[in-house]
């Protein structure tokens, strides 16, 4: 049985609804964390195309994720690529809120 890691990221009140932030986590991984109407989720940070940041580079519109770089849009909800260039999808992560935290499974 493996145990499920949940890491804290942010506090909730760090994003207001419809903003989006890099996050570090332990052992330099980066997270995008989006807040979507209240509802918290978190990709990978590093566009598949060439590599820029999506939570800081990025523009959020609803669920979807602009790269800042190029265009490509991932829907931040699955990680999915919505439109090129990117190649590929990025992960996706589950998310729970606690006491007005924000964590992460890894
Ligand atoms: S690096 Fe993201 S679209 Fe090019």
């Amino acid at each position: 049985m493996t145990m499920d890691t949940f890491v804290f990221v942010a506090n909730v009140s760090d994003l207001t609804p419809g903003s989006m932030k890099t996050v570090i986590i332990s052992g330099g991984k980066s997270l995008a964390l989006a807040n979507v109407d209240g509802e918290f989720f978190a990709i990978d940070d590093t566009c598949t195309h060439e590599q820029c940041s999506l939570g800081t580079e990025g523009a959020l519109d609803g669920s979807v994720v602009i790269c800042g770089c190029h265009g490509a849009n991932f829907d931040v909800t699955t990680g999915k690529v919505l439109a090129l260039p990117a190649p590929t999808d990025v992960a996706s992560y589950e998310v729970k809120i606690e006491n007005g935290q924000v964590f992460v499974k890894l």
